[in-house]
């Protein structure tokens, strides 16, 4: 009977209690690519076929939204042709991506200061955005150019266009870039960095925090089954002394 009753599962993994957001930082391509004596843009070129693998795994398993942290505010630091490299493997993914993205029911959208990239990758996002626009299933959210210290002065603008005097913290989620989007529920960090980066730091306040050795191009579907095996053995509290189920 309890097994009757059991949600299904796969993987090991209860699909009545997935992570509705999971955000990634996808970190260490740079590594994994020193590591076997390739330039740094290889490491990300590795980091961009690992994102296929995830994002289908994401929307395969019924994650509703996937937000990936794929260009920060304070990338623009890098190498010029480190960032070229980066530009134009997103230009690429949209590219190979739009029909996958179709067929798999997925909606692109993004996060960031997305006017401050360059013209060709911005037209293909809004392309990629209109096509998907319609789809029902998970929502992928690129974190582009994004910054959360960036955002939440830029929410602070829009309330005081507003005239919001006193701003609630539905008024100040609702002016981020998420806006709409649910809070994470895990943040997945590979590569062993222990730290938000200056990702989703309002959005965050009761995620649960995944850390893991694993280099972002080796993040394989087996090692995300992981990471939400991980989330689900957890207790959320959300400040409370009982373990809320969500
Ligand atoms: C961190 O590795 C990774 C990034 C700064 C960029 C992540 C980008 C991608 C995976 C590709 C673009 C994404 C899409 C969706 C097309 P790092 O270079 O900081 O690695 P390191 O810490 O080992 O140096």
């Amino acid at each position: 009977m309890a097994n009757e009753l059991k949600a299904k599962d796969k993987q090991g993994i209860d699909l009545s209690n997935l992570p509705s957001h999971v955000a990634i930082i996808m970190d260490g391509n740079g590594r994994w690519a020193k590591k076997r004596g390739f330039p740094r843009v290889y490491g990300h070129k590795k980091g961009v076929e690992n994102v296929r693998e995830i994002v289908e795994t994401c929307a395969d398993l019924g994650v509703k939204v996937l937000t990936l942290y794929a260009f920060s505010t304070e990338n623009w630091i890098r190498p010029k042709s480190e960032i070229a490299g980066l530009m134009s493997l997103l230009g690429k993914y949209l590219v190979s991506e739009e029909k996958t993205l179709n067929d798999n029911n997925i909606r692109l959208r993004t996060i960031g200061d997305t006017g401050a990239l360059p013209k060709p990758q911005r037209e293909l996002l809004e392309k990629t955005m209109r096509s998907t626009e319609k789809n029902t299933g998970m929502v992928l959210n690129l974190a582009l150019n994004y910054g959360s210290r960036q955002e939440i002065i830029r929410a602070f603008g829009i309330l005081v266009e507003k005239g919001v005097q006193r701003a609630s913290e539905q008024d100040i989620s609702s002016s981020l870039y998420t806006a709409g989007l649910p809070d994470p529920d895990l943040l997945i960090r590979t590569s062993g960095e222990q730290r938000l980066s200056n990702f989703l730091l309002w959005q965050m306040a009761y995620g649960e925090l995944y850390i893991t050795d694993v280099l972002w191009p080796d993040f394989k579907p087996q090692e995300l089954y992981k990471a939400i095996k991980d989330f689900q053995s957890r207790h959320r509290r959300f400040g409370g002394i009982k373990a809320v189920q969500t």
